[in-house]
């Protein structure tokens, strides 16, 4: 499973990608609003810092405005792709940004039949989000169980970015169900590699070495 991180942070992607584990980014409005800069030199920065992929939102709510954002975000790397939310008019703005060979990761997916019309669209990404579906009381995982079944089904390409990520349990759900990508919290990617065991076992070992005879 690849692992993005989900911030717009370059204080953060720094660190993240300072482990070695990070294949991409994925960003929203909200994570954008939060660093305070404008969004433009802020997504120019995080493409240079990130090889892979790196999700950057459009505002815009009809298909023609949506066009011309992602033309025009897509001009600040190589590596963008363009984050679509899953509305009808993102649907058509979808199916031409996928013939002119921009890559889209359609995102604010809750259902399957969402999911379903995406890939059909040729979305290059689906981010259906679990952690809000928890939020009300609804088994976020089994949509990405029932999308993963659909998507094996009719052999599409488009990848399943596990997205609104909350624990590490999600993570570890994500990656028995099989799920192409999960995009993480840098906060909970911390939280995958502690463990108060190893914490404690690294401690005893130390004070162990230092009982060692030198000579
Ligand atoms: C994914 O692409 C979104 O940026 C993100 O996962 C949303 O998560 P939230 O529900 O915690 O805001």
């Amino acid at each position: 499973m690849k692992i993005f991180i989900d911030s717009a942070s370059p204080k953060e992607i720094k660190e993240a990608m300072g482990l070695g584990l990070i294949d991409g980014v994925t960003t929203n409005p909200t994570l954008i609003a939060r660093e305070n800069r404008p969004s433009r030199e802020l997504l120019q920065e995080i493409c240079s810092l990130v090889a892979g992929p790196v999700s950057a939102e459009v505002i815009g709510l009809v298909a023609t405005d949506m066009l011309t954002e992602a033309r025009e975000l897509s001009g600040i790397a190589g590596n963008i792709v363009i984050k679509i939310p899953l509305i009808k008019e993102g649907l058509k703005a979808v199916k031409v940004l996928s013939a002119e060979g921009i890559k889209t990761n359609v995102t604010l997916c809750f259902s399957p039949s969402q999911a379903l019309l995406a890939a059909k669209a040729g979305a290059d990404y689906i981010s259906p989000f679990i952690g809000r579906l928890d939020d009300i009381s609804q088994r976020g995982m089994d949509l990405i169980k029932t999308i993963k079944t659909i998507y094996n089904n009719y052999g599409f390409n488009t990848k399943i970015i596990v997205a609104s990520i909350r624990n590490p349990m999600h993570v570890v759900e994500a990656a028995e169900i099989g799920a192409d990508i999960s995009t993480i919290p840098f906060a909970v990617i911390e939280q995958l590699i502690k463990h108060p065991l190893t914490d404690l076992g690294v401690q005893r070992f130390l004070e162990d070495y230092k009982k060692i005879p030198k000579k």
